[in-house]
């Protein structure tokens, strides 16, 4: 049987006779699955790996300072930021589609990872370095869920499985493959990440993208960003970081009702609250979150968040309903 050692031991030997003398970069996401993934590259071949992090715009409040603090602090990790926004929002625009969104997502990642690739290599002048290899995260369950699995249906393209182009000019290391993230958890542990980042609750690679019902936009983006931030501050006050697994915000921009705010009518945006337990995400319930917080979140949102004047609890188990919306 395994242990977190063992399989750190085994993948950091992999990694060394995958990799070798040559060069790879790793797209990091905010999230567990990436962070405990270069980090385990960067214990295998040091400084041979640098992490990009891709800012594609639709991440949450915060998240790029998060990362950049967080997981550089405890790594040391060479981090490359790309300020991608306008490229994605422009490949997004008119797109509402889940699964084009997907895949365009996935595509436009590869496309920054490239050109991230070519100014590695041009940074790094004569020595000539190759940077042959794409680190991602993907975890058993992506695999499954993708249409990987023996006779599986695919249910969704996880941007880095279903997601990406025909046309790779990488070759993959993917060295949590055969884990769930529990696993993971525990093999990010063992190479001495800190709990900040073990413990985050995922939060997929395609971002605030796939919890836009509708196409995606700055203004769409900018409102999801306001009440997710509400929603994320007032679970953490009440201490349910660690009982939930994760709690997707998701706008309903082409949803529009009819309410009453401050001094007459509205007719605003409804923004789904979809607080679930899991333990590997294949399946997973409701949360039975407090009134009295889904009362503040409620009460916030709707007084702070403009054109947002409803949020309704989404009290579906995977299955049948799927945890993020899209
Ligand atoms: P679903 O919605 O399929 O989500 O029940 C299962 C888990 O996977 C996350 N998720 C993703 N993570 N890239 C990721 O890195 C993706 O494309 C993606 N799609 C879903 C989701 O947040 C949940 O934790």
């Amino acid at each position: 049987s395994w242990t977190a050692g063992s399989i750190v031991e085994e993948q950091v030997a992999a990694i060394r006779a995958q990799v070798g003398e040559k060069r790879a970069i790793c797209g990091l996401s905010g999230g567990v699955d990436s962070a405990v993934a270069a980090a385990l590259v960067q214990r295998a071949v040091g400084d041979q790996l640098t992490c990009v992090y891709v800012d594609h715009g639709l991440m949450r409040q915060g998240e790029t300072e998060q990362v950049e603090k967080d997981f550089v602090a405890a790594t040391g990790v060479q981090l490359k930021v790309v300020d991608a926004e306008k490229r994605f929002l422009d490949a997004l625009a008119g797109v509402s589609d889940p699964e084009q969104k997907r895949k365009i997502i996935g595509r436009e990642f590869i496309r920054v990872f490239e050109q991230a690739q070519a100014e590695l290599v041009a940074e790094a002048g004569e020595e000539g370095a190759e940077v042959a290899f794409l680190v991602q995260g993907t975890l058993y369950p992506d695999i499954v869920e993708s249409g990987g699995g023996t006779g599986t249906a695919n249910i969704k393209s996880h941007h880095n499985v279903g997601g990406l182009p025909e046309d790779l000019e990488f070759e993959l290391v993917e060295p949590l493959r055969q884990l769930f993230k529990d696993e993971v958890r525990m093999v990010g542990q063992e190479l001495g990440l800190p709990e900040e980042i073990v413990q985050r609750q995922p939060f997929p690679g395609p971002g605030l993208g796939i919890r836009i019902v509708g196409e995606v936009t700055r203004e769409r983006l900018d409102l999801l960003r306001a009440a997710d931030a509400v929603a994320r501050e007032e679970l953490t006050a009440a201490g349910l970081d660690r009982e939930i697994w994760q709690c997707p915000v998701v706008l309903l921009a082409d949803v529009r009702s009819v309410g009453v705010q401050g001094d007459g009518r509205s007719y605003g945006h409804p923004v789904v609250l979809r607080p679930v337990s899991s333990e590997d995400a294949m399946t997973a319930d409701w949360s039975r979150l407090p009134y009295d917080v889904l009362a503040r979140i409620s009460t916030r949102i709707t007084n702070e968040v403009p054109d947002v004047n409803r949020v309704v609890l989404d009290v579906t188990s995977k299955p049948p309903g799927t945890i993020e919306w899209e």
